[in-house]
């Protein structure tokens, strides 16, 4: 596969407040009823409704305070940037969400939780930035519970309108981010990209269906 010059190479850590602010408003804008279209996608298929989720490279929180909204799990709203782990905080408050979504800040490659620690982990849009995804999957592997789910990867879930409104944005945002490469085109190529990391590794399912490109782990 050709290695592209994309987004992909993008420092999350390291990004300026400009782009953390672009973000949030896309997240709260275009992006808003994917989270909660997602939230149910996951909790209706899984039927994980209590314990412990992590969301990685949870952003601004969307999808984190979705999910807790409609389950009885704890949400632990994970990310590498400072200031998103701020403005998950601020959401949290104004959400009425305090003790249900616990703000954290980490890395993928090295996650701050124990083994066998969560029923539920999720994870949208943010595998195309992990700098070694064999690495980060094992990780999580490593956290979640035996009979626990993981749905790991990048889409606007399965609401036609939705997702073709989310989709509109994505594209022209998405190919000017990408030197050219449809969203498509780039989901194609994660998705060879990842069944080529997962080839060996057991309880790894690769799902590319209308709500985008997942992986699903089971444990
Ligand atoms: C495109 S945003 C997606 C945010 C959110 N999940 C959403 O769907 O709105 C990618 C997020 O992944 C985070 N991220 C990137 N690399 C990470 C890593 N190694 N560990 C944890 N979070 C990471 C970024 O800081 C950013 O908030």
């Amino acid at each position: 596969m050709k290695k592209q010059e994309t987004e992909d190479l993008m420092d999350w850590e390291n990004i300026s407040s400009g782009h953390i602010h672009n973000f949030k408003e896309t997240a709260e804008t275009m992006f808003a009823p994917v989270y909660n279209v997602l939230a149910r996608q996951v909790v209706e298929d899984y039927k994980i409704t209590g314990g412990s989720c992590v969301d990685i490279g949870a952003g601004t929180g969307g999808l984190a305070c979705e999910i807790a909204k409609i389950s009885n799990l704890t949400v632990y709203a994970l990310d590498i940037n400072h200031e998103m782990v701020e403005i998950i905080n601020e959401k949290i408050q104004k959400e009425g969400l305090k003790r249900r979504v616990i703000p954290t800040i980490g890395d993928v490659h090295e996650l701050p939780f124990g083994s066998n620690f969560a029923d539920l982990i999720v994870s949208r849009g943010s595998f195309l930035f992990w700098k070694d995804k064999r690495k980060a999957f094992l990780e999580i592997h490593r956290v979640l519970k035996t009979g626990g789910v993981g749905f790991i990867g990048g889409g606007f879930g399965r609401d036609k309108e939705i997702r073709e409104k989310a989709m509109m944005w994505g594209e022209e945002t998405f190919k000017k981010a990408n030197r050219g490469v449809s969203f498509h085109e780039h989901l194609k190529n994660k998705h060879d990209e990842l069944t080529e990391i997962l080839k060996d590794m057991g309880g790894f399912n690769i799902i590319h269906d209308e709500s985008g490109l997942w992986v699903e782990i089971r444990k």
